[in-house]
């Protein structure tokens, strides 16, 4: 993503310029705007998905018409314009905080940390300048993560070097999941996603986010390469029989002559 740093409060204001705007029009004709939402990350986490969550897309966007469908696109535009202006900040998050009602807040304990206090906690943890001299993928946990805030914030510290993270997130709330599959996948974070109780054993989906497969790619094709010496070894490929050097048989040489 390129890096336009624009102040939050320079963001589109009209209702038309907003995905806010947009999704709250939409969740007048429909039940509530937290299943809007809900079915908005749902989207946009399917469409940057490479192809990999077709059936999920086909599953959220049943039931709302072509006019609500292009109203969808339009709104994931705008949040990743809006996203491009505000590098890691956790936009969706913020927005999910205002419209989630105060019942299921409570009941899953939903209070996401604030940035300032997650941009410390992971100043404090990670040894950036270090990570970024050795140059070796760094592996991150949050098993209750929310819409990933704290790894935004992770990510942060590191950047641009983000390609170096290789980040855990599990939550049991499958729109938080959406929202950190979104936050990851924009800002180039290899992650992978479970949904699911972390409490217990079992996991009820997992998602990778497209660049979760390259990290790491070059330590891969290096232990193939490796694999490939050992196998020889082991089994040393019969050498091919050499051709004969040309014009070196005497028949062939006269059946040439004659
Ligand atoms: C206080 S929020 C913290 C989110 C994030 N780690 C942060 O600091 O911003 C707690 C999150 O844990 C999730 N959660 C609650 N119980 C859970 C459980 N048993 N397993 C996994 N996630 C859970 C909630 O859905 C919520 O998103």
């Amino acid at each position: 993503m390129t890096k336009r740093l624009t102040p939050a409060h320079a963001t589109a204001t009209s209702p038309d310029q907003d995905f806010r705007g947009i999704l709250k029009r939409i969740a007048q004709t429909r039940s509530s705007a937290t299943v809007v939402f809900a079915d908005f990350c749902r989207v946009v986490a399917c469409c940057i998905a490479m192809q990999t969550r077709e059936k999920e897309y086909h599953q959220a966007i049943k039931g709302y018409h072509k006019n609500d469908l292009d109203q969808l696109a339009k709104a994931m535009g705008l949040l990743i314009s809006e996203m491009e202006n505000r590098p890691f900040e956790d936009v969706l998050g913020q927005y999910y905080t205002q419209i989630n009602s105060n019942a299921t807040a409570q009941a899953r304990g939903e209070y996401f940390t604030p940035p300032a206090v997650s941009s410390m906690m992971a100043r404090m943890n990670l040894d950036a300048e270090k990570i970024k001299a050795q140059g070796q993928p760094v592996t991150i946990s949050d098993p209750c993560c929310g819409s990933g805030g704290i790894i935004l914030a992770c990510a942060q510290t590191l950047a641009p070097h983000v390609d170096l993270m290789r980040v855990t997130l599990q939550d049991i709330a499958p729109t938080s999941c959406d929202m950190a599959y979104i936050n990851t996948t924009l800002w180039g974070i290899p992650a992978e996603i479970l949904l699911g109780d972390a409490l217990a054993p079992e996991t009820r989906h997992r998602w990778t986010n497209i660049h979760w497969h390259r990290v790491g790619e070059e330590e891969r094709r290096k232990s193939l390469k490796l694999l490939g010496f050992i196998r020889e070894l082991e089994d040393p490929p019969t050498p091919k029989p050499r051709p004969p050097p040309a014009n070196t048989n005497p028949i062939k040489n006269s059946c040439v002559v004659v």
